[in-house]
């Protein structure tokens, strides 16, 4: 499978193996960071990024792809939307059906609530599901919420909102309880004890997994949850805009089915946003890891109705997509790999880092190697470095890999690559949006009766987030929307329907001289095909 090139260099790898096996690789300061941040982040590529001219957050910085989508044009804006005829009307209303709209609605369905998800997909298909390394909780004896608290903040380079990120850590551990005791199946030693190791950043072993499908199987528990307590689920029905009253305060969203192009009213007294990530916009024209929804859709509906967003300038790059077969490129090699001990090496065999540097470090370094040092290999999509997995079992016995990290093995075994016999090859890939909605402790946004949760918030981790601390923000802010939302609801009387805010934000658009063709939300990535909306006439996409 590799090419003559990649062989040669991997005899290279081999060769400076045995002297790596012990090698105790020097941490980066933190002047040497920031100065390999500020060259070779892709957050750090000033003209990859655009000034918003409309908005709450008018005159910040976001990605062009990003932005282009918040000035765009309203999917209904020809359309005659008619809010007297309800479709659906309940209390809650989460909108994505992945980890943390799931776990929002098992918990207003158990605070009382009529709750009803709508996803434009599946129940699951999210990047929850493709979640793989494990999720953070300080929940062993030589570990505490403090301490995890400092390794996120540090990590996050000190910008993570101070309250979320403590109600993160605290609710760590009744997190991992909540989802062993809904039959998530956690790692374990024989005798019950959770497992739990190391991720980049963490200065103790707080990673519980459950082997490397770890939102697998979390979202496989989630979605049983929610069919056994009967929730209902309306699938291939998307979110195109929130509903405000004629107070200002949301009251639903117009759906369309994906399907068939009609468009639903949803009512409802209080709406959990959940709608995931961003990484099907390519932001920078990389590859990514998410699913194939994830087309930042949550962060377009409530910007239109006035929420403000908090560092939509930084995304996550995971240092280690695969970079090699075409047909997994981009795809998620799980941290735990180099938790493991798979050391990051060049072309000429040499170590250039410390493997568990936080992700952003990691990849300014892969980035670094493959451009300025003229180190990396050369793959059918640019350069790339290799990701010595031998090492693995060398170091911590036969069958490791196997055990530890099944689903790698196996991706690359289908391609022909033996993991625990050759080095693979990986370089960054578009993995998390580290900014999003601005919540407050509650979950709200700015917007009354508006809630976020999931990857759709921003502020939790800051400007970077450490591995295993988004699954663990699903569960504890997913849990905690849901029940303020179901709480709120008891006291919401909602008034007139409206979408006058669509008319008056391509009012704003147009005075600000934009001239946008752009529809959005994008739903689906640009290359998706689109049949089922071309059945409906008049729905552009
Ligand atoms: O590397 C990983 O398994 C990814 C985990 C995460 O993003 O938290």
């Amino acid at each position: 499978m590799y090419t003559a090139e990649m062989l040669a260099s991997i005899q290279k790898v081999e060769a400076s193996r045995p002297s790596r096996i012990n090698m105790e690789l020097r941490r980066m300061t933190a002047e040497e960071k920031e100065g390999l941040l500020k060259t070779y982040h892709p957050d750090f590529k000033q003209e990859e990024f655009a000034a918003l001219r409309v908005g709450a957050n008018k005159g910040e910085n976001v990605p062009h792809e990003l932005a282009a989508l918040l000035e765009g044009r309203s999917r209904i804006k020809d359309e005659n939307i008619d809010l007297n005829k309800i479709d659906y009307d309940v209390d809650v209303l989460v909108i994505g059906g992945g980890g943390s709209g799931s776990a929002a609605a098992i918990e207003a369905h158990e605070c009382g609530a009529n709750v009803m998800i709508v996803t434009k997909l599946r129940i699951g298909d999210a990047n929850t599901m493709m979640a793989e390394g494990g999720i953070q909780a300080a929940d062993k004896e030589n570990d505490s919420p403090a301490q995890h608290y400092l390794d996120a903040f540090g990590g996050g380079h000190f910008a993570a909102q101070p309250e979320l990120l403590k109600k993160l850590v605290n609710d760590g551990p009744g997190a991992i309880k909540w989802l062993n005791d809904l039959g998530v199946m956690f790692d374990k030693e024989l005798d019950g004890t959770m497992i739990t190791t190391h991720g980049g950043g963490t200065s103790r072993k707080r990673m519980h997994a459950c082997a490397d499908y770890s939102g697998a199987e979390i979202m496989r528990t989630l979605r049983d949850e929610v069919f056994n307590r009967n929730i209902p689920v309306v699938d291939f029905t998307a979110a195109v805009e929130l509903i405000l009253d004629t107070d200002g305060k949301a009251a639903g969203a117009v759906l369309v089915n994906m399907e068939t192009g009609e468009y639903h009213v949803a009512r409802a007294k209080t709406i959990i946003v959940a709608t995931g990530g961003a990484g099907r916009l390519h932001y920078q024209k990389f590859p990514t890891s998410n699913h194939y929804g994830a087309t930042a859709d949550g962060l377009i509906l409530a910007y239109r109705v006035g929420a403000e967003l908090i560092y939509p300038d930084t995304l996550q790059y995971h240092p280690t997509g695969a970079a090699f077969p075409t047909q997994i490129f981009g795809c998620l090699v799980t941290e735990k790999v180099r938790a493991l001990g798979a050391m990051l090496i060049n072309a000429e065999g040499e170590a250039f880092m410390h493997p568990l540097e936080t992700r952003d470090v990691t990849s300014a370094s892969i980035i670094r190697e493959c451009t300025t040092n003229s180190k990396g290999l050369q793959t059918p999509h640019g350069s790339a470095v290799w990701l010595d997995t031998p090492m693995i079992e060398i170091v911590r016995g036969k069958g490791t890999i196997e055990k530890g990290i099944p689903a790698m093995l196996r991706m690359f075994m289908k391609y022909g690559i033996d993991m625990r016999e050759q080095p693979i090859l990986v370089y960054p890939t578009l993995h998390y949006q580290n900014g999003g909605i601005k919540i407050n402790i509650d979950g709200m946004s700015n917007i009354d009766n508006l809630f976020v949760a999931g990857e759709a918030v921003g502020g939790i981790h800051g400007r970077n987030r450490l591995m295993g601390n988004s699954l663990l923000d699903i569960i504890v802010f997913g849990r905690s929307a849901g029940r303020n939302a179901a709480v709120k609801c008891k006291n919401v009387k909602i008034s007139e329907l409206s979408i006058e805010h669509v008319e008056k934000y391509e009012k704003e658009i147009t005075e600000a001289g934009i001239k946008s063709e752009v529809i959005s939300p994008l739903l689906l990535p640009s290359y998706a095909n689109k049949d089922g909306f071309k059945r409906k006439r008049s729905v552009t996409i």
